[in-house]
């Protein structure tokens, strides 16, 4: 069956508020610096931006700590600017998803400050608050917490509010209180929320740790695991299994009752944060019918090995999990995990091979802003962090991380974007940007490598540009090609009469071999060429031929 929905065949820009552009010279990213780079985003090819929250919050975890969901944080604009970027956006035939964090507010929004203040107040069933555990049931001394649930960020996930000689639940971190979806009135006044938006133009959702939106009714305790860190497969966790907290059959429920509510709207996207791997991500976009979230990110992928045996499984992987109408999202950054070029030891060569494969496989594209030019990581010293997730760590040695490849100082992804060479990189007119520009900017930016015809952010703009113009690139099927030379990856896209043929090589050395095909449409490097029926791949080369 065809996928025909809009949001299927899109590409994904995302955009961090707080870093993209500094429309009033106060050292943040804001909405009116969105807006004028909306221009940018259109030339460049992308035809969804997906922002990342700027609702009002005391930015405690910079936007993903909520305190009024349809109002604006003063630093970002006001209402009025966020209603006029969507506006902005569709003038330019492009769409917009917000960033909806459901599953937690802010410990500073109004409900919470109510709900934590007795026991009997109108809300007070709003957040899951659970007595101190009766003394003969405790664990050890002083170990009164409700059970033994682990916060998804390590540690008991309960906090103890004196106000009601109770704890409350939160997934994330401590001023993130998990709200109570078992509680009508919550579940239809976030319903209700996203009906806002949704009446205001947004074009959908993508949907923070939506995997969590349920817990345990009966707050049982979580079985034992012997796994401490959690993989993109596994949540389990500081030696337990998330089973009464991760991944609970309501929560698949409600990503279709939150389907339907979109769907009064017409097609909109629902594009879901989840971890626990393909099986878990196919229950909440639907078992039988792509009838929960329209997509949901593949994060398994981020820990990729930049080789053409892993991509072939992968997508091998991929295809039988999300057979068509099911559509996956093929992600390699965003603003918790490490910049995708630093996998590729910062090599702008392998930069151009991976996106070309992520430009031109059957999937649903979604870059972080900067990866275009290919911005990467930058080392800061996790005392000075923002980020309040490597001072939850600070007891242990950076090197510790670094070994296990984790991002834990999420500053070093979230750099002000490059635009060009001067000050600040034409992020800001401050004296102080709130997080320092990454040194590399001069050579770095959109304004130098716009200016040259083969940099990354080119080949970019020119895969974006044949994708949008090949229906079989969109959403035509995908076989992949057998009896290539080693290290070489090749794949099909097939859509009606439409017929393409992508060919990656992943090795360091040229390629010859014989390829029937009629023409030969896009090539990576000069080096690549197609002639009377035969190929040539130069190392790290790549090409795109049509039948
Ligand atoms: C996932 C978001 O991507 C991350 O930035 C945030 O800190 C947590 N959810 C908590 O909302």
């Amino acid at each position: 069956m065809p996928t025909t929905s809009w949001y299927h065949k899109t590409s994904i820009y995302q955009i961090y508020p707080r870093s993209y552009d500094d429309s009033n010279g106060d050292g943040i990213g804001d909405i009116q610096g969105i807006i004028k780079k909306l221009d940018y985003v259109k030339r460049l090819g992308f035809e969804t931006i997906w922002c990342s929250p700027f609702f009002a919050s005391p930015q405690a975890d910079f936007g993903y700590d909520i305190s009024n969901y349809t109002d604006i944080a003063p630093e970002y604009g006001a209402l009025g600017d966020a209603l006029q970027l969507i506006e902005e956006v569709h003038k330019r035939g492009l769409r917009i998803v917000f960033d909806m964090v459901m599953n937690h507010t802010s410990m500073e929004h109004p409900w919470f400050k109510e709900s934590r203040s007795s026991r009997d107040n109108p809300k007070a069933d709003w957040y899951l608050w659970r007595d101190p555990l009766p003394s003969p049931f405790r664990r050890g001394a002083g170990d009164e917490v409700p059970n033994n649930w682990q916060s998804m960020t390590g540690g008991s996930g309960w906090h103890y509010a004196k106000e009601r000689n109770q704890y409350y639940w939160a997934s994330f971190l401590p001023f993130q209180p998990d709200l109570n979806y078992r509680n009508p009135e919550v579940k239809k006044t976030m319903l209700d929320t996203v009906r806002f938006w949704l009446r205001n133009g947004v074009d959908g959702f993508r949907l923070d740790i939506f995997n969590v939106i349920f817990k345990d009714a009966e707050f049982r305790d979580n079985p034992f695991s012997f796994r401490f860190i959690p993989t993109e497969t596994d949540p389990s966790a500081f030696f337990q299994e998330a089973k009464y907290t991760i991944n609970l059959p309501e929560s698949y429920e409600f990503a279709k009752e939150l389907r339907s509510v979109c769907d009064e709207f017409g097609e909109r996207l629902l594009l879901g944060e989840v971890n626990g791997g393909r099986t878990a991500i196919r229950k909440f976009m639907g078992a039988e019918e792509n009838d929960g979230l329209t997509l949901v990110f593949d994060f398994e992928m981020m820990n990729f090995k930049f080789a053409a045996d892993y991509f072939r499984e992968l997508i091998q992987n991929i295809e039988t999990h999300f057979p068509a109408p099911f559509m996956p999202v093929y992600v390699f950054s965003n603003h918790d995990r490490a910049r995708s070029i630093q996998r590729l030891g910062n090599d702008v060569r392998k930069a151009k091979l991976l996106h070309l494969l992520q430009l031109t496989v059957r999937g649903v594209p979604c870059m972080y802003y900067g990866e275009e030019i290919g911005m990467t990581n930058l080392k800061l010293p996790f005392a000075a962090a923002l980020d309040p997730i490597p001072h939850k760590f600070k007891f242990v040695p950076r090197f510790v991380f670094d070994l296990l490849g984790l991002t834990i100082n999420r500053d070093e992804v979230r750099t002000p974007m490059q635009w060009n060479a001067s000050k600040n990189a034409g992020f800001s007119s401050a004296d102080k940007t709130w997080l320092p520009v990454s040194s590399n900017y001069d050579v770095v930016n959109v304004e130098s490598e716009d200016k040259d015809e083969n940099s990354l952010l080119n080949t970019i703009r020119a895969l974006l540009k044949i994708r949008s113009e090949h229906a079989a690139l969109q959403d035509g099927s995908l076989e992949l090609m057998d009896g290539l030379p080693d290290k070489v990856l090749g794949y099909r896209r097939k859509a009606g009469e439409e017929e393409i043929g992508v060919l990656l090589n992943f090795g360091q050395s040229a390629k010859q071999f014989q390829f029937r095909s009629a023409s030969c449409i896009f090539r990576l490097s000069e080096q690549d060429d197609w002639k009377n029926g035969e190929i040539r791949l130069a190392g790290l080369g790549g090409i795109i031929l049509k039948q």
